[in-house]
């Protein structure tokens, strides 16, 4: 049985494949054609996905897309009338949607008869949820999708049953808590599409000072239903536009919030116009506003449903910040939260919804790591770095066994070097898990500014992320819930945040990562030795990309590295070194007090 879940013709395009109910692979367009949450039909990455399964279009038998042209339809037609421009658009993707036959007919070169899979709808949160609680560990969980806008519903819930999961309500547009964060966003100054972590990061800076205000804003009503206050926004009597930049074809989103906002809260601040306090503690404000709604939709759900286990997905469950506080704040005591949480894991949330709920299958994966994407043999790696003729009076190469890889690679980032370290298979969702990703030490306070002057070039408030074996999180964090997928940040002990001042926030939490040894061996390895030879096994995690998409393939990598000041790349066995490195940074103080104490 082969299902091909697909998530097209809107940002964060994707596709995941399942053989007999276990996922095979799942990728995001973006990593293949190189446009930033690319859009359209994921051509790339459906054939991707057949490719790692062994089969040809033809051969699928179901395909699950996650849009229901059907779903909330009266609603739908109301602000139709209301908001004809978005209307006519909102038309525009049902057609796009309503010839997907003939679109993968194309992209594939068949007769459109040819592809004999059955199509099926699935409504936007149903995909979301699915995506969470079907590949979660849980047997019975309680299940939340909340984001800015899918199939006019911005939030549902769940409860979890096996293979089966029983919607228990939804909010509806206008409402919404990713409409919030993005209005609220944008009205700082951030209007690149995709911006709100930067002001998740933003929020540690400063104090909830306009709470009060923001509680008008957003705010719980009863139950599990919030609301906004509609006077601050537009996108109730416009619509959230949304068009494509013609440069980079990047998506942007029209104006969410309306000038009674700017009347109560003062002018916008202007793109690139200095960050004071006052935007501190704007950003403060939201990200506390935000908390507050979802403790009371947590609480809720958990007296509902009595369930103990929480998945989550949605754009919203990327709010890190938010999700660290579930264990101190609400009687949940596991939570998985799905890699992809946005719209990308729609495609492997609609495949999984098709497997269990539509055709009553037995459950029988979990996600235990995100390496869906696609993996390059050592002998693709080797031919990639003989194709680039990489210059030898510049580049050091050699190729090492394991054991001398870990060794060498630890080495280096304890001297102070950056390191990019490319292993198996790429990840799936928007965080770098130790498969493409830049490794630097955490002990040193200066490695922020070093990796934002000579490869990332971020604003100097965001905060870079741990990865930690994760045998060893409670000896460093305040909580010890796993977090695989970097989705929790938690307080980091106050006795460490000297030690790992490097990637500690300025409120003194980090959004780790924890490495199992069986999710991510080699990786958890490099973490096991960099602590024997520091004492802290702990490293600065940043995805692999300068400005661009996370690198996919090798010759991606090469390209990053060499046009970037890296000194170092672990390419699969071959570990290359720039013989023009910067000279190493010296001990940090911090480190020699650990590794002797
Ligand atoms: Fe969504």
């Amino acid at each position: 049985m082969i299902i091909l879940g697909i998530n097209a013709y809107h940002a964060n395009a994707s596709a995941a494949i399942l053989v007999d109910g276990e996922l095979v692979a799942a990728i995001e367009e973006e990593r293949l054609n190189r446009v930033k949450y690319a859009a359209g039909l994921p051509a790339r990455a459906i054939r991707c996905c057949l490719e790692a399964a062994g089969v040809t279009l033809n051969e699928v038998d179901h395909i699950a897309v996650p849009r229901d042209p059907w779903a909330r339809l009266g609603t739908k037609l109301r602000f139709a009338v209301r908001m004809p421009r978005f209307a006519l658009d909102r038309v525009r993707v049902m057609r796009r949607f309503s010839g997907i036959r003939e679109d993968l007919a194309n992209a594939f070169e068949m007769d459109p008869h040819q592809i004999r899979a059955t199509f099926h709808c699935i409504e936007h949160h149903t995909a979301h949820m699915a995506s969470a609680y079907f590949v979660s560990p849980f047997d019975s969980a309680a299940v939340l999708s909340a984001d800015g806008l899918g199939d006019f519903a911005s939030a549902m819930w769940a409860v979890g049953n096996g293979p089966r999961m029983q919607i228990l309500g939804e909010v509806t547009f206008p409402h919404s808590l990713g409409m919030f964060y993005t209005a609220l966003t944008q009205y700082l100054g951030f209007w690149k599409f995709g911006d709100e972590y930067k002001v998740m990061g933003l929020a540690a800076c400063g104090q909830p000072e306009f709470l009060d205000e923001f509680r008008r804003i957003v705010h719980v009503d009863h139950g599990m239903a919030f609301r906004l206050g509609l006077d601050y926004f537009s996108h109730q009597t416009e619509g959230p536009e949304m068009t494509w930049r013609d440069a980079d074809r990047t998506p942007v989103l029209g104006r969410l919030f309306s000038p009674y906002l700017e009347k109560r809260l003062g002018p916008t601040r202007k793109e690139g116009e200095p960050l004071g306090p006052r935007h501190h503690n704007l950003a403060a404000s939201m990200q506390a506003a935000l908390e507050e709604v979802m403790i009371s939709l947590w609480n809720t759900l958990a007296e509902k449903t009595r369930q103990k286990a929480l998945c989550l997905a949605g754009g919203v469950a990327f709010n890190c910040v938010a999700n660290g506080r579930i264990f101190s704040q609400t009687p949940f005591q596991r939570v998985f939260v799905q890699p992809a949480a946005g719209d990308a894991g729609l495609s492997v949330g609609a495949a999984f919804h098709v497997a269990h709920q539509l055709l009553q299958r037995p459950r029988q994966f979990v996600m235990e790591h995100a390496y869906w994407g696609p993996a390059f043999s050592a002998s693709q790696i080797r031919e990639a770095v003989d194709r680039f003729e990489m210059p030898a009076d510049d580049v050091r190469l050699s190729e090492l066994q394991e054991g001398p890889l870990l060794e060498s690679t630890a080495r280096a980032i304890a001297e102070g070097k950056i390191v990019g370290w490319y292993q198996g298979a790429a990840e799936w969702g928007p965080r770098a898990l130790g498969n493409r990703s830049i490794l630097a030490d955490p002990r040193r306070a200066e490695m922020k500014e070093i990796l934002n002057r000579r490869i990332k070039h971020r604003e100097a408030f965001r905060p870079f992320a741990p990865s930690i074996a994760e045998e060893a999180t409670g000896d460093y964090f305040q909580e010890t819930h796993p977090s695989p997928f970097m989705t929790f940040a938690y307080p980091v002990r106050p006795e460490k945040r000297s030690v790992i001042p490097a990637p500690t926030h300025v409120d003194g939490t980090a959004r780790l990562q924890t490495v199992s040894r069986s999710a991510n061996p080699l990786y958890w390895k490099l973490l096991r030795k960099f602590g024997e030879l520091t004492g802290v096994p702990v490293v600065l995690n940043t995805s692999f990309n300068d400005n661009e998409p996370i690198v996919c393939r090798p010759e991606e990598a090469l390209s990053c590295f060499l046009r970037t000041q890296m000194d170092v790349l672990v390419l699969g066995n071959l570990f290359l070194e720039k013989k023009a490195s910067s000279a190493p940074l010296g001990e940090p103080t911090e480190g020699i007090a650990q590794r002797t104490a």
